[in-house]
């Protein structure tokens, strides 16, 4: 999505500007832009494509302003073309956007009526028109943005500066984050504490319906009526290295080799390891009286919601309803009122989460989110907040957040077994020895990461992929599709093993690479038959799997073997398989594996 910046500073900021829109990238974007007044005088300079393109034009015509905003876009209306690129401006003002602004298309009728004449085809544009007016009637920026703010429905994030006005900017958030940052001298604005991060690490944080008036000696803040109110200050736990890739080619590649560092950091934040306990903060309902739980999310964390549906229903005897939150929102699913309601979002932003975790509210359940970025709005607007420690993902593609979605997850189920008198003490002991176990069986698996650059010649020219699990593991085969599709780009779909002879079995041929997720567990000898299946129409088997040379009794291409877990952890560990496959096809496919075409990390749009 959409990431924004801005600087008041004491020096040229363009420089400045480029490089916390670099730290904005992994949010995926397809052009970028700033803006500076220099001299009372708006300027701007705009590319298509990646941020080395507006550092190429920025060099060959630099500008000069003390004070300046900048944006990545990730196209909504209109193509990804210079043109469409932000900054948006006339001659009085200088705009930046993220969001929609979804009465655009009236406004613009009414804007051209008067005789504004619109230079791109994006909705933002109307915001740089609106104010224009206001400005250009007599009003202040202040009172011009008020009356502008007013007008615009959807949900947006903005910064604004005005030509004229060098220590002035505007800033409003509707739905998307915004985050500012105090400096000796100057102010800071950004998407998110990470863009922040090199300049500065006191925030605060824009609450929904707010604006700002930033100055080089603070802010104040009004709410949607106008009314100032007082928003905390507080230290940003954003590090300034966030960007540093360490000796990997690929963030996506260094998130994944995180994964028994994060995993172990989750897992104590929720475990007592002496005890063998499982250690939750206070939550404000007791498992063993709810009626159900229901789970929403999209994508990865739907995945991760998933595998937790056959957790709750295995080990606390608890129904579990799982949608994606697209779907869920607009269902009008009738909810027992005192019904757990979990969500799980790695940014903490997606909007279709939000607008479900909104929806349980109203149906008076209780809600958890499931986060891993804590002041994020899902983590604010839940009545509980469960937060992953994965640090940082900045690879598009979802890696760490997931297994330590899992961790946290698995943490929630034995709490409820447990509470609902389906978990004894020592079973209790003994599945938390298992989670324990988890980061070093990962570890084994990333030693052996030379075998999936092998698996990956043939997997790249295939043009069709299939996954199949059964059990437990078909959400892991949902999962490997989506990595593998996202990245490299190859047709993949995930199916429950047992579904297969109801139809995907027909697209089985010599070319197409079929990926067995088979631990074995009891539903392993249930896959085999399955996986006999694709053998016998010539399909070209990968198996993924703990189970001994020749266990699986047909021809396989190829046996990735990974260490005997518990049943329980096994969705953890097979994450791991999954996205090196996923990883190494993409690499040899030559796709921008962080950065994959037409998609953003945090999706604040529906
Ligand atoms: C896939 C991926 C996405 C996200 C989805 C939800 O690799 O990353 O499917 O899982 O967009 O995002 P969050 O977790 O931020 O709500």
């Amino acid at each position: 999505m959409c990431g924004i910046v801005g600087i008041l500073g004491t020096e040229p900021v363009a420089t400045r500007l480029v490089d916390a829109l670099k730290r904005l990238e992994y949010r995926g974007y397809d052009s970028a832009g700033v803006a500076t007044l220099e001299a009372g005088r708006l300027d701007r300079r705009r590319a298509e494509g990646k941020l080395q393109n507006l550092e190429a034009r920025l060099s060959d015509a630099p500008l000069q302003g003390h004070t300046g905003i900048g944006h990545t876009r990730w196209a909504t209306h209109g193509a990804p073309t210079e043109t469409n690129a932000h900054p948006h401006m006339t001659e009085q003002v200088s705009v930046v956007h993220n969001g929609i602004i979804e009465n655009f298309r009236e406004l613009r009728e009414e804007l051209t009526g008067e005789g504004a004449a619109f230079a791109t085809e994006t909705d933002t544009e109307v915001i740089a028109h609106l104010i224009t007016r206001e400005l250009k009637a007599g009003h202040d920026p202040v009172r011009a943005v008020f009356n502008t703010l007013r007008r615009l429905e959807g949900a947006f994030a903005l910064a604004i500066i005005f030509g004229g006005y060098d220590d002035l900017m505007i800033a409003a958030r509707q739905g998307s984050p915004l985050a500012i940052g105090f400096g000796e001298g100057e102010m800071y604005l950004g998407s998110d504490a990470i863009a922040l991060a090199p300049f500065t690490d006191t925030i605060s944080y824009l609450e929904d319906g707010d604006w700002a008036v930033i100055t080089r000696d603070g802010l104040a803040v009004r709410n949607r009526e106008g009314k100032a109110v007082e928003r905390p200050v507080q230290k940003s736990v954003a590090s300034a290295l966030l960007v540093d890739k360490g000796n990997h080619r690929h963030f996506m590649a260094k998130e994944i080799h995180e994964q028994p560092e994060v995993i172990s950091h989750t897992l104590a934040n929720y475990v007592d390891f002496a005890a063998g306990r499982v250690q939750l903060p206070d939550l404000p309902f007791d498992f063993a009286d709810l009626p159900r739980l229901t789970i929403s999310a999209c994508g990865t964390a739907a995945y991760a919601g998933l595998v937790a549906k056959y957790w709750f229903e295995r080990y606390a005897r608890l129904h579990v309803e799982i949608d994606i939150a697209s779907e869920f929102r607009y269902r009008e699913a009738p909810l027992e009122p005192g019904g757990l309601a979990l969500f799980v979002s790695q940014s903490g932003e997606t909007a279709d989460t939000l607008a479900a975790l909104r929806y349980c509210r109203e149906q008076e359940q209780h809600t958890v989110s499931i986060v891993n970025v804590r002041e994020s709005t899902i983590a604010r607007e839940s009545h509980a907040m469960l937060p992953t420690l994965a640090g940082p993902e900045i690879g598009v593609a979802s890696t760490k957040a997931f297994t330590c979605q899992l961790t946290v997850l698995a943490c929630l189920a034995i709490a409820a077994g447990k509470a609902r008198g389906h978990v004894s003490e020592s079973q209790e002991a003994e599945l938390i020895a298992a989670l324990t176990e988890v980061p070093r069986h990962i570890s084994s698996i990333l030693r052996d990461e030379a075998r999936y650059e092998v698996l990956a010649h043939p997997l790249a020219k295939a043009r069709d992929v299939l996954y199949l699990g059964r059990g437990i593991s078909f959400p892991l085969a949902l999962e490997g599709a989506l990595k593998l599709k996202e990245i490299s780009y190859i047709h993949a779909e995930g199916y429950a093993a047992g579904e297969l002879k109801h139809g995907p079995i027909a697209l089985i041929d010599e070319t197409v690479p079929v990926i067995v997720i088979a631990p074995r567990d009891n539903l392993f000898d249930k896959t085999v038959s399955n996986m006999q299946e694709v053998a016998a129409r010539d399909g070209r088997i990968v198996l993924v799997t703990d189970a001994h040379e020749g266990e699986a009794g047909c021809p396989v291409m190829d046996t990735i073997r990974v260490p005997t877990a518990h049943a329980f952890t096994n969705p953890l560990i097979y994450a791991v398989p999954v996205q090196l496959i996923a990883y190494h096809t993409a690499v040899l496919m030559g796709t921008d594996v962080d950065q994959p075409r037409n998609l953003a990390k945090s999706v604040t749009v529906e």
